[in-house]
């Protein structure tokens, strides 16, 4: 057999992934010296706390100095410190001496991912971000490599674990409050966790997905962003009955020359592919010209399946499997989508009567509905809430006639308005 290459990394950032990028490389260096040929080992780990307990972790490597880090004799940077400083910086000082890197940043790559790339063409070496989006899923991979042949007309996926996790959760009967700590304690949520539930760690990640697909940069603010916060068990519970699941969808189309980018919770059927996907499972919905519709599923989060996607990215790029990337240079023209369709909406009343007005404005703008209150009854502790089911209408015409509604003072709290899927 060959001898293996020796090939060293320096980690900046030893927490939850950190420390799985630690274990999977113990756990698994001979199979991977076997199948890509190449010893991999860590030179210097960066820690904001010596004396913190990291079982497995060789003490001895630990330092709190990022220069220890990147100016040695390791041969890749991974950046696991996560938010955009010092983590750009580090990334950038990497690049400028000439070491590969590798981040699961996807905050940073949704911000500054175009100028690293190029920063790390113009240096001749290798940028890493597999792990930046639905962790263990080779997502980035897929789109790079795989369908690099193909169009790609669309992406419709559910990137947020935390929100999956939550929405799953309260299936079973918990509340918003409570599937969140649960969500928390099991270390898939963000550190501010307002962005999972508010919906822009899943923009940032479709943004990225995105840009690789669609071959072209993306400004940020032009991602619809809805989040979860708000519903309640209740909804759930209610969709479920009449056999839609609510998932917080993330949706990207191409329409000749413009992308629509949008990201929210919706009603699915039951019987479509997204609606099965469980707690904090991610997964991709791909629409290409050649291979039809694809769909990725796995882990989205977590500390070894994202451990795993940045492992990944170190075994292609240390045995120089890595076909060279192209950074696309143009911006991508988007435009916002006036969604049609049906729609579910609940509102929290003073008084049962508060139904006429909001069905006058309704009705004034040619909306007809279905009241919901019989099947959604029960599933209400709060009993002063009127949902209903629009039929189809365009989004802004719906939007006109709940500013009318919140205008007219019947209403006592957040109206909750989900698109239904067909
Ligand atoms: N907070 C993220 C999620 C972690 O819940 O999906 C993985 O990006």
């Amino acid at each position: 057999m060959n001898e293996a290459r020796q090939y060293k990394i320096g980690l900046l950032g030893c927490g939850n992934v950190g420390r799985g990028l630690v274990e999977l490389v113990n756990r698994n260096r001979s199979l991977i010296r076997e199948r890509a040929g190449v010893d991999l080992s860590f030179t210097k780990i960066l820690v904001r706390n010596l004396d913190r307990e990291r079982p497995a972790v060789d003490r001895s490597l630990l330092t709190i100095q990022p220069e220890k880090v990147i100016n040695n004799e390791c041969d890749i940077v991974v950046e696991l410190v996560g938010g955009l400083e010092p983590a750009r910086t580090f990334i950038q000082e990497a690049l400028a001496h000439r070491k590969h890197a590798v981040t699961a940043n996807k905050a940073l790559l949704a911000t500054d991912g175009s100028s690293l790339l190029q920063a790390a063409a113009s240096q001749g070496v290798q940028l890493g971000f597999e792990a930046g989006v639905c962790a263990g899923i080779p997502i980035v991979r897929a789109l790079q490599n795989g369908l690099v042949g193909n169009s790609i007309q669309s992406i419709a996926g559910i990137l947020n674990g935390t929100c999956n996790y939550i929405l799953t959760r309260m299936i079973d009967g918990f509340e918003f409050g409570d599937a969140l700590r649960e969500a928390q304690d099991q270390g898939f949520a963000e550190a501010d966790p307002s962005l999972d539930i508010d919906g822009h760690d899943a923009a940032q990640k479709l943004k990225i997905l995105s840009e690789l697909a669609f071959r072209g940069n993306i400004y940020p603010g032009s991602v619809q962003v809805r989040g979860i916060r708000g519903i309640t068990a209740g909804d759930v519970a209610a969709a479920h009955q009449l056999g839609y699941a609510i998932k917080h969808v993330a949706i990207a189309e191409m329409h000749e020359q413009t992308v629509s980018l949008r990201v929210h919770p919706t009603l699915l059927p039951q019987t479509h592919q997204l609606a099965s996907v469980r707690d904090e499972n991610n997964a991709v919905l791909i629409k290409a010209d050649a291979v039809g519709e694809m769909l990725f599923y796995g882990k989205g989060a977590g500390a070894l399946p994202s451990a795993s996607a940045v492992l990944a990215d170190i075994v292609e790029i240390a045995s120089q499997k890595r076909p060279e990337m192209r950074v696309p240079d143009r911006a991508l023209a988007t435009e916002p989508l006036d969604h049609t369709g049906q729609s579910y909406v609940r509102f929290t009343v003073e008084r049962a009567t508060a139904i006429g007005p909001i069905a006058a404005a309704l009705q004034e703008r040619g909306v007809t509905f279905a009241r919901a209150a019989n099947w959604a009854k029960s599933q209400f502790k709060e009993k002063r809430q009127i949902s209903i089911f629009t039929h189809s209408c365009a989004s802004s015409t719906l939007q006109s006639a709940l500013r009318q509604i919140s205008a007219s003072g019947v209403l006592r709290g957040t109206t909750v308005v989900m698109p239904v899927a067909s």
